[in-house]
């Protein structure tokens, strides 16, 4: 499976904090935002990355990030001159895509918890139809909400609707096989102007081919839009980092755990850093006995 990182948008409920920086490039705690989608998309398997931005920002995201091989994974980077909706990631990414199935997550969204990998893994497996999650809210207004019937399958989703048929949000990750940019492709703009991705979720629905993985209360789903949610999702990593003495979504240490890079890569990187936090973590990192990661 292929993966989508969609980092572009006009971040205005962050202003000014994004009038001179792309809103995925700021910090949550010690971390830049993108870094905890990237690592959902590691979690899952996928080692090939689109990752899309404005014409503005993209610069700044492949100075930083490069091809990815540092940690053994494979970078291409790609424009969408307006945030059109959150479709037309299948139709930038059609040629990438190249009719195999791909992940789209969202270059704001943090999820963290127990069985997170497993469900990732599973989602990835994916050869036909769409896995999307659902996840209790208290505001599902603000969202993409799901229906369901007595028996847990899906009945409608709808985008932000005013008088919501559940508290079920639809959070920033999504698994398609390969024929999304086909069906993207006939999705009109909505009356907000953009190409929904409810719309996308819909063709599938409607076909029977859609899977909803519930994220139950286990798991933490964050997202980082507003000043508010930000400090939440900074405090958050904190709180949870000073804890365990584990950081959260570092790609170098997945990269190691994952066996994309060897000890000897990882200690070069380290090499390359400044003395401090970061570094030092990953220096024990490299001397200590790992799990593997599965
Ligand atoms: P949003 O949070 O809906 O939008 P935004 O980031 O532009 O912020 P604001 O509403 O404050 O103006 O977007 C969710 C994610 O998707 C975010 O990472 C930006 C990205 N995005 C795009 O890259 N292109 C798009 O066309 C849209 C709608 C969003």
């Amino acid at each position: 499976m292929k993966g989508i990182i969609l980092a572009g948008g006009r971040g205005s409920r962050l202003y000014p904090l994004t009038a001179g920086a792309s809103k995925q490039l700021l910090p949550v705690y010690n971390k830049p935002m993108i870094y905890y989608p990237l690592s959902m998309l590691m979690l899952a398997g996928i080692r090939e990355v689109l990752i899309i931005s404005t014409p503005e920002d993209l610069p700044s995201f492949e100075r930083f990030l490069g091809d990815g091989s540092q940690w053994g994974l494979h970078f291409t980077y790609a424009e969408q001159s307006e945030p059109r909706g959150l479709a037309e990631a299948f139709l930038i990414g059609r040629e990438f895509i190249n009719g195999e199935p791909v992940c789209l997550v969202l270059g704001d969204n943090l999820f963290f918890g127990h069985s997170l990998v497993h469900l990732l893994r599973g989602a990835a497996a994916l050869t036909e139809g769409a896995v999307v999650c659902a996840y209790r809210v208290s505001e599902p207004r603000r969202y993409g909400v799901i229906e369901f019937d007595d028996h847990g399958r899906a009945l409608s989703i709808e985008e932000k609707p005013e008088h919501p048929r559940s508290s079920f949000a639809v959070p920033g990750i999504y698994f398609f096989d390969g024929r999304v940019s086909e069906f993207a492709a006939t999705i009109k703009p909505s009356n907000r102007g953009e190409l929904e991705i409810t719309d996308l979720i819909n063709s599938y629905l409607q076909r029977g081919q859609l899977r909803v993985e519930q994220l139950r209360r286990g798991i933490a789903w964050l997202d980082t839009g507003t000043h508010e949610s930000l400090v939440q999702a900074s405090n958050f990593v904190h709180i949870v980092e000073a804890r365990q003495g584990l950081l959260i979504a570092c790609p170098e240490e997945l990269a190691y755990r994952l066996g994309y890079i060897s000890k000897e890569q990882l200690l070069a990187l380290v090499g390359r850093m400044a003395e401090n936090e970061y570094s030092s973590y990953l220096r024990e990192l490299a001397h200590e006995e790992i799990e593997p990661l599965f």
